[in-house]
Parts: C-alpha cells; sequence; structure tokens
C-alpha cells in the first residue's frame, strides 16, 4: 500500500501522540520504525485480569447477575478497577498496551486518542464483529448486525439505524410511545403505592411490558414467555463461547418473534422493521433490542435513585416535568450522566481486520481493542468524575464528549441513542410528576460523599409520596 510522506509523517510521530486520533492501516510496507504497542508486565497483566475484567466479566455482560452486582456495589469492585486502570496508565505514560494472555493479542486503550482513532475505524479496520461478540451474540443468531462482517454488515446497521431512527432526536413514533409509557410508569406508581416503595421488581414488571408493546406491539404486552425465552439464552450468552447454544430455545424465540413481524402492529418497531429491506434479518436483531432495553431500563431506574436526593437535579428535574418542557433536556441529560457514572456497556471491543497503526505503536492483524469506559468516564482527571452533574451533557450528544463512551461512537454507535434517552426522560417524567421520592436503600446515596463505581440497581428501593395529597372530602 502506497502511502504519502505526510501520512508516513503522521506515522512516525505516532508514539508522541501527534496523530489526533486517527487509525491507519499499515499494509506490508508499514514503516519498520513503529514500535508495537508496549506489552504489559505479568504482574500488571494478573491484576488487570484478576481487578478489571473479572469482575466485569461476573456481573455480567448479557444479563446482569444479582449476586456479582451486589458484591460488586458492597466492595465497590469498579472503583477499584478505575483505580487500578489509572495506575496502569501512569506505569506506561498514557500509552495502550498489550495485556498479557494465553488467546490473542490484546490490547487495552489508555489514550483517549486511540480511542476515538478506534472507533473512528470502525468497522475497518477495527471490527465490532470481534471473536468474543461472536460467541456471546450468536446464542440469538448469527445475522445482528453487531456480530456480522464484511458485506454482511451495512445492509443489518441500516436496518436498525432506519427503525430506531439514529440521527432524530424525537422518533417519529414518539406520541404513541409516550402514550406506552405514561400507561406503563402509571401501573408502577400504583403498584408500588399498594406496596410502600418502588423496587426493581416492580420498575421492571411495568418496563418490560412497556418494552414489548414498543418493539413488538401492543398484543406482546403480557407475552412473558418472550422475555422468559430472551432470558434463558441471555444466561448463556454470559458465558459466550463456554457455553452450547440452545438450539430449541432460539428456534422458539424466533418463531415467536416471526409473528409479531408479520402481524406489524401499527405503531410497533417490529411494524417498521416489516418493511425494511433487510427484514430477513428483522427477528435475529429483535432479540438485540429486547435485551438491549434491559440496561435502558436499570438507567431509568437508576436516574431517578440519582435525582431523588439530589436537591439541584431535582429542582430542574421538577421545573421540567411541571413546566410541561417536551424536549425534556435536562432529564435527558440525567440519564446520559447515570450512564456516564454507571456504564451498561463497560467494554466496548474491536479486533482488527489487518496491521493498524495507533498513536501508541502498531496493531497486528487479529488484534483485539478493548475500551474500558468506567476509566474514561471516572478518572480523577475528570471534573466532578464522582458527583451527578447533567449539566455536563446538556445540548450535548451521547457522542460529543468523546472519551466519554455512553453508547460507543462511530459506526457501530448504539442506534439507539437517542430512543434511550427519550423513553427515559419519558419514563422519569411519567413518574415524578405527581410524585416525590426519597431513597430507603441503599443509605449511602443519601450521604453526600462521592459516589461509588457500582449502584446495585437490583437493590435500590424508594419511598415515595403523592406531590398533590387528596385534600378533606
Ligand atoms: C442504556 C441503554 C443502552 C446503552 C447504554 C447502549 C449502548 C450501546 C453501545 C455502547 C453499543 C456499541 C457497542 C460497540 O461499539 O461495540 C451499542 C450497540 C447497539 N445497540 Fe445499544 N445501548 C442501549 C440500548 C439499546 C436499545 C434499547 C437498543 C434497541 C432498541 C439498542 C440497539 C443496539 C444495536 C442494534 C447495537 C449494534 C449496532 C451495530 O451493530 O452497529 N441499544 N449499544
Amino acid at each position: 500500500m502506497a502511502r504519502s510522506d505526510k501520512e508516513r509523517n503522521t506515522v512516525r510521530d505516532g508514539a508522541d501522540h501527534e496523530q489526533g486520533g486517527e487509525a491507519m492501516p499499515a499494509g506490508r510496507d508499514a514503516v519498520p520504525s513503529i514500535a508495537p504497542l508496549p506489552r504489559m508486565s505479568f504482574a500488571h497483566s494478573a491484576g488487570f485480569w484478576l481487578k478489571v475484567a473479572l469482575p466485569t466479566f461476573l456481573k455480567g455482560l448479557i444479563i446482569r447477575r444479582p449476586w456479582a452486582e451486589a458484591m460488586a456495589e458492597r466492595f465497590d469492585l469498579d472503583s477499584r478497577a478505575v483505580r487500578y486502570m489509572e495506575k496502569l496508565h501512569r506505569a506506561y505514560q498514557g500509552r495502550s498496551v498489550l495485556v498479557r494472555n494465553p488467546i490473542r493479542p490484546q490490547a487495552v486503550l489508555f489514550s483517549g486518542d486511540d480511542v476515538k482513532a478506534v472507533l473512528a475505524g470502525t468497522p475497518q479496520p477495527f471490527t465490532p464483529a470481534s471473536d468474543e461478540k461472536r460467541a456471546a451474540l450468536s446464542h440469538f443468531g448469527p445475522k445482528l448486525s453487531l456480530i456480522s462482517r464484511g458485506a454482511d454488515r451495512p445492509p443489518r446497521r441500516e436496518l436498525n439505524e432506519r427503525v430506531l431512527e439514529t440521527s432524530a432526536s424525537v422518533h417519529s413514533h414518539a406520541e404513541i410511545f409516550r402514550t406506552i409509557v405514561a400507561i406503563e410508569m402509571n401501573a408502577v406508581l400504583t403498584r408500588a403505592a399498594e406496596k410502600g416503595a418502588l423496587d426493581w421488581p416492580i420498575f421492571a414488571e411495568g418496563w418490560f411490558r412497556m418494552v414489548r408493546s414498543i418493539v413488538l406491539g401492543p398484543s406482546a404486552r403480557d407475552d412473558v414467555a418472550v422475555s422468559r425465552l430472551m432470558a434463558r439464552l441471555r444466561g448463556r450468552a454470559n458465558w459466550a463461547f463456554m457455553m452450547p447454544r440452545d438450539e430449541e430455545a432460539r428456534n422458539e424465540l424466533l418463531s415467536r418473534l416471526q409473528v409479531y413481524v408479520n402481524a406489524a402492529e401499527p405503531g410497533s418497531l417490529a411494524a417498521l422493521a416489516a418493511a425494511m429491506p433487510a427484514s430477513g434479518a428483522a427477528t435475529h436483531q429483535m432479540t438485540q433490542w429486547l435485551f438491549a432495553f434491559d440496561p435502558a431500563g436499570m438507567t431509568t431506574f437508576r436516574a431517578l435513585a440519582l435525582v431523588a436526593p439530589n436537591r439541584e437535579a431535582l429542582w430542574q428535574s421538577m421545573e421540567e416535568v411541571l413546566g410541561e418542557r417536551r424536549d425534556l433536556g435536562f432529564l435527558r441529560a440525567s440519564v446520559l450522566e447515570t450512564l456516564r457514572l454507571y456504564p451498561t456497556t463497560p467494554a466496548i471491543l474491536r479486533q482488527t481486520t489487518q496491521p493498524v497503526l495507533l498513536a501508541s505503536g502498531a496493531l497486528r492483524k487479529g488484534t483485539g481493542a478493548l475500551i474500558y469506559a468506567p476509566f474514561f468516564h471516572r478518572a480523577s482527571s475528570v471534573e466532578a468524575a464522582d458527583r451527578f452533574q447533567p449539566a455536563r451533557w446538556i445540548g450535548r450528544d451521547a457522542e460529543d464528549l468523546l472519551p466519554f463512551v455512553p453508547f460507543s461512537a462511530g459506526d457501530a454507535v448504539c442506534p439507539a441513542k437517542n430512543l434511550v434517552p427519550l423513553l427515559a426522560a419519558e419514563a422519569l417524567r411519567a413518574l415524578l410528576s405527581n410524585h416525590r421520592f426519597f431513597i430507603l436503600e441503599p443509605g449511602w446515596l443519601k450521604s453526600d460523599r462521592p459516589l461509588k463505581g457500582t449502584l446495585n440497581h437490583f437493590a435500590i428501593r424508594l419511598g415515595l409520596e403523592p406531590l398533590h395529597p387528596p385534600g378533606p372530602e
């Protein structure tokens, strides 16, 4: 591959971080003076696998394990992981490094420039369809865009972008969605009032009714069998290639989803998908939509628990909710800030399809690249890293504050990067418009101390009282 002098110079300067966030394919004629990424020491590699990778893996990448979330919050394992990453960052002078392992070369990114380059270089030379992601997501079906390579990917990505309306801040079905969200969140409030508190089981029941109605259509509202099948497959997908695929459950799920695609109930995402050119991949893709709404629910519930005890945030939210401001800019910002603090995709993974040069050094073909989001979101260099400050996101898109990567960025950016904040903000509006919430659990949320690295959503409990108690008869 021939390169201009300018490019060659840029490559030579790479190690000095002069490359400005551009990945460069390194062909056979790659400039030989470029050093490969440095390699972590054995001790640092062991520390990384134990303190960073293991807790992340145990919490569950496709479905959360409640015991592991509880342990992570109790021992603040996610904060410890960030502190360990900072130690490595210092030890390797901010350069991305290769972590030792017996399977394949694996880079851990520490440089913001490298993060930008890797995300901008997706899907070539950094494919999102990394081996471990393929192993995990193929439990649902091979036609998901995130695990598709080459010519298979563009039409499947387009299906997502067109149905989820990636570039629209307000989805064209927003009015229908608003009605569904309001109905289900009001039902959640009724149940919580009966029980005297709002907890995850009550919230999740209403949230998934809402999700099934929006994704599959109103007739799926009570189809808990679909959610059960999803949970069964997600449990296996957590183990990726360590667990054989459950073909029976997968086929059953896909044929149930096909019924909804065929029905194409007006207003549902299934109906939009049915009308797309790549609709043959729709049922496979819908499995991801269904499970990805789980982190959206966790985030909405966490956002409520962060807003409720925070005077400033509560005041701004209430002003927005009671003033009936349609754009919900503050609540959307609160959702993004919740994801900065508690990213639900902590590990963004790529794999090189050819040799590549990054600012930190050269990568061989087949090298994995890991962006560990909590490090970039919570490093001590980030202003008020452990505080809930939605204002930093106001008027900004999820991709505006790189290397914050709540929804990733570039060609594989979450195609629901606008739909999720919209629905989460609508749910918060429905919950906050008639009730005041206060924290019952966890107690540490009531203090003014810096926020822990994990907020176990399974254990959040909120007390509630009506904003306008009924007057005397
Ligand atoms: C809190 C909620 C969510 C977060 C934080 C989130 C985050 C992400 C991230 C970080 C990625 C990129 C992964 C990568 O770069 O490798 C991604 C991809 C994706 N997300 Fe989301 N997501 C959420 C909810 C959703 C929902 C509700 C849907 C669908 C309705 C969805 C659909 C997708 C799809 C289809 C992809 C793959 C895109 C591709 O193949 O290029 N996500 N998401």
